[in-house]
């Protein structure tokens, strides 16, 4: 997450996104989404509503979307906070973009049990395709972050890609994995080694009639 460039609050960001405010659609999320919260705890949708504005960013721009500092200044006035209160939430959390991002945001996990599966050979597909790290590419499809460990360490190395993981990658299956998105053509999801969830890699190796149905175990262990 180190390589994102920050943009800063330039005339040329404050004339485009000055004017923002919610479309119709997420206005009426906002509205749900405050009234989770009792009244004085409007700063508890700082994340909700930040998540809320950058894909509204992200619809106006056909990408990912991202948190210009006017969007950010929106956010912190519609829940009646200062600023820094808003922004210091969109610059902890990596699934905030700072910059501007493209179609694709692929985030490969680099943390120890992804860089012991293999995140380097993931790395590499990427960067073989054009990917580099902090940047998007000229054409707009896709930008590489680095992040850390997104929580499906047991399905290493992994991806997220847009609102998705993508898990038990290696070099020639991230290689297809990106040229089918760039193509357009649909991907699936999950582990791209077609095993269920985390089940261990060639199927069970206990409780193996729990798989399909419950199984009552306790007479065969008196
Ligand atoms: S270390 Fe990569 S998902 Fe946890």
């Amino acid at each position: 997450m180190a390589e994102a460039p920050k943009i800063p609050d330039e005339a040329e960001t404050r004339a485009r996104w000055g004017v923002f405010a919610w479309n119709d659609d997420n206005q009426k999320k906002a509205n749900e989404i405050l009234g989770r919260y009792p009244k004085g705890r409007e700063q508890s949708a700082s994340i909700p509503f930040l998540d809320l504005a950058q894909r509204q960013v992200g619809e106006q721009t056909q990408t990912q979307g991202w948190l210009p500092v006017p969007v950010i200044e929106f956010v912190a006035r519609q829940i009646g906070v200062p600023y820094m209160r808003v922004y210091e939430v969109a610059t902890f959390y990596t699934m905030f973009n700072m910059a501007p991002v493209g179609r694709f945001h692929v985030q490969v996990c680099g943390t120890t049990p992804c860089l012991l599966g293999g995140s380097d050979d993931v790395l590499a597909a990427c960067k073989n395709k054009g990917l580099i790290k902090g940047r998007t590419t000229p054409d707009g499809m896709f930008t590489l972050t680095e992040v850390e460990c997104l929580g499906a360490c047991a399905n290493a190395p992994m991806v997220q890609i847009n609102d998705d993981n993508f898990e038990d990658l290696d070099y020639d299956k991230t290689s297809a994995l990106l040229e089918a998105l760039a193509n357009g053509t649909p991907v699936t999801p999950g582990s791209q080694t077609g095993r269920r969830d985390s089940c261990p890699a060639g199927g069970p190796t206990s409780l193996k009639e729990m798989v399909d149905e419950n199984h009552d175990y306790r007479t065969e262990w008196a």
